[in-house]
Order: C-alpha cells, then structure tokens, then sequence
C-alpha cells in the first residue's frame, strides 16, 4: 500500500509518501523557524497561514520525485494531534479533501506515535518489544512498546519536558530561537573546553532531579531555575556561558540515560528506541550508546532529520494502521490527545513482521 503522509502539528510542513512494500519512498520538509524566530517562538496563527501556502507545493514535489501520480496512492495520513489547533485543520482538511477527491481512505495519525514508531524507518532497527523513550519540545516519556499500538506509559515528565527545559534555558542565555540545537552547539565547545583545561566535568555541577528516588518520572523545571541562578550569580562571559551549556547538557542527558537504564531493568525489555526531537542531541546519543553496550541491549535511532517533526513518520505510522484496515470514522482534531486511547494493530505489513 502506498500512502501519503501529511505533518502539520506546529512549525513545520512535512510530506512523505511510504510504500508497504518498498518502504519510503519521497519525503520533503519545510521549517517555519526563520517565520517565528523575531517573536522567541511559535506564534500559532502564522504557523496555520504558513502551513497553508506550503502544503501544496510540497506535496506536489513529494509525489514528483517519487515517480507518482495521485492515482497511484492507496490511502491518505495526516496529523491530526496533539498539536496547535489551526495548524492540525491545514493537514487534516487537505488530507480529507484529497482522499475524498481520489476515493482513498484517510487516516488522522497521532504524532507522538509517528515519533515512537520512526526509529523503524531505518533498515535494521529492532522491531517490538522495546522501550521508548520520547524526548521532544512538549513530551518526555518512557513507554513500554509491546507492539504497534500496544503502548504502557512508564513514566513522563512532572513538568517541563526535555526539548522545553533546552528551549528555555537557551532563551535564558541569550541565544536565538530555536534555542535546544544552539544551547547543544555551546554545550559541545564547552565540553571541548573543559576536555583542553583537563577537566572531564563542566564547573557547574547541577541536579539529576529525581535519580535519588525510584521510579521513572522526570521533572526538568528546577534544573532549569538552577541553571538559571548559576547566571545570574556569574560574571556572564562567554566562557560562563558554554561551561553551563556544557554543565546542563550533562543534567539533562545523565538524567534521561538513568531513568532509560531503570526502565530497561524493570521490564526485562532488550531493546532501546529514542524518538523525538532530543533524540538529535549528540551527548544523549553518547551517552546511551555506552549504556545499550553495558548492558548488551539494543539501540535505535531515527536519522537526525527524522527526530524532528517531519511527515515521514506520519505516512509511515498510518501506512501501518492503514495497510490493517484503519480508517477515520469522523473529521475529528485533537490539540490533546492520550496515546493510551490508540487501538492495537493485529497484523503488521510483510516486511516489517519481522
Ligand atoms: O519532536 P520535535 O521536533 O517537536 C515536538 O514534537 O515537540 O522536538 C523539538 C524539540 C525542541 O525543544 C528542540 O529544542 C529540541 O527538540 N531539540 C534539541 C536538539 N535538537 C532539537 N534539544 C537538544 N539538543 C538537540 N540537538
Ligand atoms: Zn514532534
């Protein structure tokens, strides 16, 4: 079955089209981060007028450099939560009018479930069971994947998730909007710093909230605050700077490998998966990669370009559900939207039941 997914959750316009048989076939993104960089962030009226202008032309360039007609296409996928509400109705109504239009079933995907799923976009990676942990700018979450649907959340965030603790600290030392890849560019001079001083550790020791008790929830709000304290009571130069770049990459990410370690040991899961856009942070892929080898566990990773949003992982978690039967019942967003509530797929697409 070939299916065309659509993404447009908040600030970027993604467009793929995934083959059952052949796997991805065409994919485009486009990212709306030059539009919202003078506000600090993304305004969500600009994101829907945006996604707008864009989601046709890219479709077409989708569909053209797959070698494809709409005709061609088995079935439609788009987004259709958790997410900005106007951004989500550009998606899902263009997805509904083109199926509609083609006579093809529709499918509205969860986003959150296109991130867990993506690390299986790569050849080789480890089917279900594994864990997943799931690090974007609105969601930290450890879940246990028993199988395509079959999703028992282990643990999530109290507060602030892992992308918005980067995204905020960013902002809070002055570096542009969008601040989580720039505070992980200034965390990597320090570092390197640090390593040419013969230092192996930031001056700035902070918090691993929550590792001295049990269980696998996170909280990443105080950690900001301490970083946050740790500058102002500084002489704020540049070399301050990356050093607690340096100082709170290390928080974040020893934190989020040790909740992984207690999530692996408390299902006897082999298997690892890190979806979201965090997951592109080099440090947290370090850092796991040492634990995966420790404990002889499998890792997976989504390429750099599919931790991000990106509509790759829609057309291929619809293809999924589509391909076992699926389809909208209703024209239905969801700004909110519990994984929990997703159904279970029974039987899976030949090249990927393994
Ligand atoms: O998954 P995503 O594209 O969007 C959501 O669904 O939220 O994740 C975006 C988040 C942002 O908070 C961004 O700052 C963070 O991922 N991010 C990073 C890195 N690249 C993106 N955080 C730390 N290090 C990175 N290299
Ligand atoms: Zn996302």
């Amino acid at each position: 079955m070939i299916v065309l997914g659509l993404e447009t959750s908040c600030d970027e316009t993604g467009v793929a089209v995934y083959d059952t048989a052949r796997g991805l076939r065409a994919h485009a993104l486009y990212s709306q981060v030059g539009l919202h960089a003078e506000y600090g962030g993304v305004v969500p009226e600009l994101a829907s007028r945006d996604h707008v202008r864009k989601l046709l032309p890219l479709l077409r360039q989708t569909l053209a450099e797959a070698g494809l007609a709409p005709g061609d296409l088995g079935g439609v996928a788009y987004t259709a939560g958790p997410g900005l509400i106007g951004a989500l109705l550009v998606g899902a109504a263009t997805g509904r009018a083109l199926a509609w239009a083609l006579d093809l079933p529709s499918l509205g995907v969860h986003h959150m479930e296109g991130h867990l799923l993506s690390p299986l976009l790569e050849p080789g990676a480890a089917p279900p069971p594994f864990v997943c942990l799931l690090v974007s700018g609105g969601h930290t979450q450890l879940v246990a994947v028993e199988g395509v649907g079959r999703y028992r959340l282990l643990g999530e965030s109290l507060d602030d998730a892992a992308g918005e603790a980067f995204d905020k600290t960013a902002k809070m030392l002055g570096l542009p909007y969008p601040g989580g890849p720039q505070l992980a560019a200034l965390a990597l001079e320090g570092r390197a710093a640090a390593e040419a001083g013969g230092r192996r550790e930031s001056r700035f020791r902070f918090a691993r909230p929550m590792t001295d008790r049990p269980g696998l929830d996170f909280s990443f709000s105080g950690l900001k605050t301490q970083a946050l304290l740790a500058w102002q009571a500084s002489d704020r130069s540049e070399a301050t700077r990356t050093d607690l770049a340096f100082g709170f990459e290390d928080a974040v990410t020893e934190t989020l490998a040790a909740k992984c370690e207690r999530a692996l040991e408390q299902t006897g899961m082999e298997a690892l998966v890190v979806a979201g856009g965090v997951g592109a942070n080099r440090q947290l892929r370090v850092r796991l990669a040492a634990l995966a080898a420790k404990r002889g566990v499998a890792l997976s990773f989504p390429r750099l370009e599919f931790c991000t949003d990106n509509g790759a992982m829609i057309a291929f978690a619809g293809a999924l559900r589509l391909a076992a039967g699926q389809r909208d019942l209703e024209f239905r967003v969801r700004p909110r939207w519990d994984m929990a509530e997703l159904g279970p797929v029974a039987a899976l697409p030949a090249p990927l039941a393994g």
